[in-house]
């Protein structure tokens, strides 16, 4: 008797609702299942989720692919996963388009002193702040992967002076990279806005701390849109209070949400959003999701497949 695989979404109806419609028109040979509704566990053999439900391997002995609906892995504990189940992560233009906007939004805000502007407009003063150009303002984007590179893209045609860290080194066009611990200090001495855009792994974990912050220019920006974990909270504060960091604006938290009696709530020069700077869109997910079927069904590699040592 012949079988259809499922396919197992857990995580919002809405989006849910948009990939069902997505699977059954393009998909047929799949069963498109939301969770809590498993039907045959010995059939799930993909898994779409932020976070999966625990102890995996015994609830889905089948199971061969774990899609995190995320850019981000960091919410799975990898080790738990078997090693015969492939993870892969989301690659879909909709994440990178909203990350753009938000990380554009935020550089040309700190860029155009909106905030000065915001509390200029509280005590009625009109008062003009010196215009600058683009050019003279250099941009530092932590992270040159999938997202990094479509914002500094974007903002090098804004024309900002843009430079990208990452573990690598990449080439892009108009950009200054660099690569590697040993030239982060480097790649902070010249970074006024500073944009954490890395994963969240062991090696990342706290890198936004007193001894980074020290090496940025006096009067920097941060652009917090990775993973709350990447920041020390303690040092952030003591750098703006010392005035060496101008202020901050947070799109993430640990933990999140981020309780309503923390202190960065009611900082002046922190601004925080909650963890909206991007999200992964149903729609072109879907497109992307069942060309990895395709890709997993012909034995090929999958767009996204993390590497397990590195955590990204
Ligand atoms: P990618 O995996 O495509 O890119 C990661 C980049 O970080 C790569 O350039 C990589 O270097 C670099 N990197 C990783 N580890 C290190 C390290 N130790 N030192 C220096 N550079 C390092 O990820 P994405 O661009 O798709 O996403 C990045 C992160 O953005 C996600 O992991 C997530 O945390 C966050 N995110 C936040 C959202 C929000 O709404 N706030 C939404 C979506 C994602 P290399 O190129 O050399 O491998
Ligand atoms: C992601 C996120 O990783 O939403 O996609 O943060």
């Amino acid at each position: 008797m012949s079988f259809r695989p499922t396919f197992l979404y857990k995580a919002d109806d809405a989006r849910g609702r948009v990939l069902a419609e997505v699977f059954a028109q393009h998909a047929p040979w799949l069963e498109f299942r939301m969770w809590p509704d498993v039907g045959e566990p010995q059939l799930v053999h993909y898994l779409l989720a932020w976070e999966p439900p625990a102890n995996l391997e015994a609830q889905f002995p089948n199971l061969k692919v774990l899609f995190s609906i995320g850019a981000g892995v960091d919410q799975l504990d990898i080790n738990s996963i078997p090693t015969h189940v492939s993870i892969v992560r989301m690659i879909e233009p909709g994440i990178a388009q909203g990350m753009v906007e938000y990380v554009t939004h935020a550089v040309l805000d700190v860029h155009r002193d909106m905030h000065a502007y915001r509390q200029q407009q509280q005590h009625g003063v009109w008062k003009a702040l010196p215009v600058r150009s683009a050019m003279n303002c250099s941009v530092g984007v932590m992270g040159l992967g999938t997202l990094g590179t479509a914002v500094v893209q974007h903002l090098t045609l804004l024309k900002f002076n843009c430079a990208a860290w990452s573990r690598t080194k990449h080439l892009v066009d108009g950009v200054a990279t660099y690569a590697g611990f040993e030239q982060l200090g480097e790649f902070l001495r010249r970074t006024q806005v500073l944009v954490c855009l890395v994963p969240l792994t062991d090696t990342t974990r706290g890198i936004l701390n007193a001894k980074l912050f020290g090496r940025l220019p006096l009067g920097s920006t941060l652009v917090h849109v990775g993973r709350g974990a990447h920041l020390v909270e303690a040092d952030l504060s003591a750098a703006i209070d010392a005035g060496h960091i101008k202020e901050a604006i947070l799109d993430v938290t640990d933990p999140e949400p981020l309780p309503s009696t923390h202190p960065f709530w009611r900082h002046p020069q922190i601004r925080i959003t909650p963890h909206i700077a991007s999200r992964t869109q149903a729609a072109s997910a879907a497109e992307v999701l069942l060309a990895n079927l395709d890709q997993h069904r012909r034995g090929l590699p999958m767009h996204g497949a993390i590497d397990r040592e590195l955590g990204y």
